[in-house]
């Protein structure tokens, strides 16, 4: 069937008089200068200076009490205000309306017949900052549950909630001993199809077939969902810049710089209508009608194979492009715009619809055959260019070239593999590992080492070597999958110190008090192992912790000790 399309779109109103829209047209309403409408026949918000409310849907207010729609950046104290609303383009397809604030423009892109709307936002003068997001906060007796790709269910109640002891930030611990928090609701950003909030015959949702505007790398990570604990409002978050699980993340944009557009999207509540919406947004993205971001469409692919020095290809590593000569950690860059890949069994990787410019072209194990390399890959200067494929040649990734003596769990930047390690989100699971403990190399498994340390006490590690080599000193790796502050360590080698790993000197982020069990912030370190502390038999290495915070602390991705 084809579409007639006819706009109603009436400005300067004086009264609170709206027309109907004329059949499926998207509108834009104008109440008076602090208050439009916005939808189609589907649905329909009321923005208001900063907050969009009733929200109607299936002839029901979907905001209801709640406070509704709103962008903010930094906390709730720098909610963006609108000063001006404007029909930004209107075509045969769809109505562009944008509501401007003075740190830039935020669009509802609205088709006839499509529940919900594609937005997108122009930076004009953000802050520099770590937090920026849009979000809904919408109405707690239609919407019950959340879903991100790892969690579905109910929200904890706000009576749950009262009836526990609150025990540090928005996390409690009920009667029972068990703990409610929001960070529950957290999981890795680049993983989402679709989340959102859900309930019976209502479900809301967020599809961002895009991710190159995100920050940060394949395991930046943030909280997608959850319940208000002020004021029990089901929260569906978008964090376009977040920093929930870094350790540091503040940046400031060009302007003009662009987030999405993504899909916010209404339906029944179905999972399988909303995967199905999913994939079919997939399949269209970069989004042909999109013309408005001058370099959106300007986007090339780049492709290559990865081989380790040693000859092995780099069998499923994560590949990453960002910026050039980089000065921040992959998790830690936001500024521009990030694309992440893995390469195959054979090293090989490609990275399609990649816009156009200069990146370096990081890569890193992920386990799997290369998990015991330690060393990252960096090329500076890869080129894309609109249309072109580049085909990047003979990449050598150089690897750490020492004999390994032994390794405890696999290079891949997360604790799986540990007791503990990838669990469902939970807090304070830091808790329930050992205070002491003793790995036995050659006989323990990688699940008797925890995946992370937090109390007082001594982690073992005992090893034999037959035989020493006259005067051979060794190398010791540590790799951590991430660090809450206020733990040290202190390494001993047979009783003799040879490095440590000390609060204040290691970037801290909330991974471990934050319910996060498989990953933070990565951090990497060498220590020596001079020839003297090691000798024939039995050896012992030691993780003495000597500070401890609760569910603060360590948590391991591999440690590896190799002839130097
Ligand atoms: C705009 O209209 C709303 C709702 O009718 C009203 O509450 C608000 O005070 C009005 N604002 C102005 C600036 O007139
Ligand atoms: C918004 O939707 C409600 C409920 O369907 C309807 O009563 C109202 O007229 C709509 N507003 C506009 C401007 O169409
Ligand atoms: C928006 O206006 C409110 C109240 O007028 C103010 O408190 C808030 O700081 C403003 N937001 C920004 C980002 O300036
Ligand atoms: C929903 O919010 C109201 C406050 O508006 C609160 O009293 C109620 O407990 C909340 N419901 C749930 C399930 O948390
Ligand atoms: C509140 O806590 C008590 C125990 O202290 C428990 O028996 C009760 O079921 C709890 N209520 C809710 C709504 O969780
Ligand atoms: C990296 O360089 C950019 C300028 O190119 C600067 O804005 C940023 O602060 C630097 N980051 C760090 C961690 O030094
Ligand atoms: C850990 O071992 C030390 C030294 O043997 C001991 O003093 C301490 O009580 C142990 N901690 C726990 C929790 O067992
Ligand atoms: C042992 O090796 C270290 C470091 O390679 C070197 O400085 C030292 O002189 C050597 N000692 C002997 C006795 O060979
Ligand atoms: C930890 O090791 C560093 C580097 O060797 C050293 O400078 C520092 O003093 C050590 N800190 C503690 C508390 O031992």
């Amino acid at each position: 069937m084809k579409f007639s399309v006819s706009f109603a779109i009436l400005a300067g109103l004086v009264s609170r008089i709206v027309a109907a829209p004329v059949n499926n047209a998207p509108f834009l309403v104008t109440i008076n200068d602090t208050e439009h409408v916005i939808g189609n026949s589907i649905w329909n918000i009321t923005i208001g200076q900063t907050y969009g409310t009733k929200l109607y849907y299936k002839g029901k207010d979907i905001v209801g009490n709640a406070v509704g729609h709103y962008v903010s950046y930094n906390g709730a104290a720098s909610n963006l205000n609108w000063t001006s609303v404007s029909v930004f383009e209107r075509t045969e397809t769809y109505l562009d309306v944008s509501f401007s604030a003075n740190e830039g423009d935020f669009h509802w892109v609205i088709y006839p017949n499509q529940a919900g709307a594609y937005q997108y936002f122009v930076n004009r003068a953000l802050p520099i900052l770590g937090e920026f997001r849009s979000l809904f906060r919408l109405d707690n007796t239609t919407f019950f549950n959340g879903k991100t790709d790892i969690k579905e269910g109910p929200l904890p109640t706000l009576t749950q909630i009262a009836n526990s002891t609150k025990v540090q930030d928005e996390t409690w611990q009920q009667a029972d001993g068990t703990y409610i928090t929001k960070y529950d609701w957290s999981a890795f950003i680049r993983d989402q199809k679709y989340y959102g909030v859900y309930g019976p015959r209502y479900g809301s949702w967020y599809i961002y077939p895009g991710k190159d505007e995100y920050n940060g790398d394949q395991l930046k990570q943030e909280l997608l969902v959850h319940r208000e604990s002020a004021t029990g409002d089901v929260v569906q978050l978008n964090m376009l810049h977040g920093t929930h699980f870094m350790a540091s993340s503040s940046d400031a944009f060009e302007v003009g710089k662009t987030w999405g557009p993504w899909l916010w999207y209404l339906n029944d509540g179905s999972f399988e209508d909303v995967s199905k919406k999913s994939d079919n947004e997939e399949n269209k993205w970069p989004y042909s009608w999109f013309q408005s971001s001058t370099n959106y469409h300007s986007r090339g692919s780049v492709s290559g194979t990865l081989k380790l020095s040693d000859g092995r290809p780099a069998s499923g590593a994560a590949v990453f492009l960002g910026d050039n000569h980089p000065n921040e950690t992959t998790l830690d860059m936001g500024r521009y715009n990030y694309f992440t890949a893995y390469a195959d069994s054979h090293g090989s990787f490609t990275f399609t619809n990649v816009r156009s410019g200069a990146y370096a072209l990081q890569a890193w194990a992920n386990g799997g055959s290369i998990g015991d390399i330690s060393t990252t890959f960096l090329q500076n200067d890869v080129t894309v260019t609109k249309g072109k494929q580049t085909a990047l040649r003979s990449l050598i990734w150089k690897t750490q070239s020492r004999k390994q003596i032994w390794q405890i769990g696999i290079m891949d930047r997360k604790s799986l593999g540990f007791l503990y390690g990838g669990a469902p989100h939970q807090h304070a699971l830091v808790a329930k590992c050992p205070a002491n403990l003793t790995y036995t190399i050659g006989s323990s498994v990688e699940s008797d080492w925890c995946f992370g340390q937090s109390a007082l006490g001594s982690w073992d590690v005992s090893f034999s070597i037959p035989q020493l080599k006259s005067n051979s000193s060794a190398v010791l790796s540590v790799s951590l999958a991430g660090y809450s502050s206020g733990v040290s360590d202190s390494i001993l080698m047979n009783g003799v110190v040879v490095g440590n790993l000390t609060s204040a000197n290691i970037p801290t982020d909330p991974c471990l008090y934050r319910s996060g069990t498989t990953a933070g912030e990565w951090h990497y370190f060498e220590f020596g192992v001079p020839a003297a502390t090691l000798k024939e038999g039995l050896n012992k290495l030691s993780f003495q912790c000597t500070r401890s915070t609760l569910w603060h602390g360590f948590m391991w991705d591999s440690v590896i000790l190799e002839w130097a």
